[in-house]
């Protein structure tokens, strides 16, 4: 506890008073008070000379400490997970990757009947009928994971704030450049990415376009009666066309774009764990997501610092306390 600098004044005067009335009968009041001041002013020389260093010593010391703590937070962080995908975001694509498996196993033999896969498809089926089925029961989960993240990004902060990373920037076609350019040989670095890569953000609009087509197409087919009492059959064969060769593209789009990226480019064969786990490690998450990572750890040390601060300019009581 910091002593109360009135009540050690008080406490000098007490001592040199006693020393001082030993002698007081000797000397005169006017010498006895220069004796006092003089003794006063030689005192806070002392202290003029010793307060500054003490404090450049408990300055080393919380440097110190602070030294070590940022040590023992690296260390942590070395072995740190980063998290990538909440739960909600996990079920959402889950529930989208099933759906899509499901239409595309069920959809695509109905495209080409006669190839061995439908035919194989139909036999464990027994028919074309119970494919339809499966067909609509996947149809249901698109429709539905569709619908919730619709309201996930209108209505809940996380959904907003993951869906303004997720938005196209001028700094994804500068990405893409500088990824061109490395590939052929005109850049060393690759480019470097943020949350998002612009792979990434590809990957997230084609499903956006794909579910639209798919949903309004694969609906005026499912309700093709209905549709045809307000519609002429025009809409109809436009639906199915679309449906059948949007189909063709969002396969390929998935088998080609989206696993080699996720599953057989070496960086990640076979496949990142996030999907299940929601997190990756530092190392991933460097080598993937440096920019996010950078911001990660400056606010990190902004916050270190401002604590480090608040700790050095608090008084002594309350940083005893703390
Ligand atoms: C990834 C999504 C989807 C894929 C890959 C897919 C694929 C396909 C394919 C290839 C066909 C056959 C087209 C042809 O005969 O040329 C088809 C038919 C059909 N699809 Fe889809 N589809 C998807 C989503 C949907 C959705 C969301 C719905 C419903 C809203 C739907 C409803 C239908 C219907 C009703 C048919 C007609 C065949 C039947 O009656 O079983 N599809 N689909």
């Amino acid at each position: 506890m910091a002593s109360d600098p009135k009540s050690t004044d008080d406490d000098l005067d007490g001592t040199l008073q006693e020393a001082l009335d030993e002698l007081d009968s000797e000397l005169p009041a006017e010498a006895l008070a220069e004796i006092k001041a003089e003794l006063k002013r030689e005192m806070a020389d002392v202290i003029r000379r010793r307060v500054p260093a003490r404090v450049r010593r408990e300055l080393r010391r919380r440097r110190i400490r602070a030294a070590r703590r940022a040590e023992a937070a690296a260390d942590e962080v070395a072995e740190e997970e980063f998290e990538r995908l909440t739960l909600v975001m996990r079920i959402q694509h889950i529930i989208l990757f099933s759906s899509c498996i499901i239409l595309i196993i069920t959809g695509l033999p109905l495209k080409f009947p006669d190839s061995v896969f439908a035919k194989l498809l139909f036999g464990v089926t027994h028919g074309i009928h119970f494919s339809g089925i499966l067909h609509r029961i996947g149809a249901a989960g698109l429709i539905a994971v569709s619908a919730f993240h619709m309201g996930y990004i209108a209505f809940s902060r996380e959904g907003r704030e993951q869906w303004r990373h997720l938005f196209p920037r001028l700094r994804d076609v500068l990405d893409v450049i500088g990824n061109v350019k490395y590939f052929v040989g005109f850049s060393r670095e690759p480019a470097r990415f943020g949350r998002f890569s612009y792979i990434e953000k590809f990957d997230y609009w084609a499903v956006y376009w794909g579910s639209v087509v798919m949903i309004l197409s694969g609906a005026l087919l499912w309700f093709q009666d209905q549709t045809m009492r307000f519609l002429p059959k025009l809409a109809v064969d436009i639906a199915k066309e679309a449906h059948s060769d949007e189909a063709l593209l969002a396969t390929l789009a998935i088998v080609i774009w989206h696993f080699y990226n996720v599953h057989f480019n070496p960086d990640r064969f076979p496949m990142s764990w996030a999907w299940w786990t929601g997190k990756i490690d530092k190392e991933e998450m460097i080598k993937h997501h440096p920019l996010e990572y950078e911001a990660i750890m400056a606010a990190r040390a902004t916050e270190a610092q401002g604590g480090t601060e608040r700790e050095a300019s608090a008084p002594p009581d309350h940083q005893q306390a703390s």
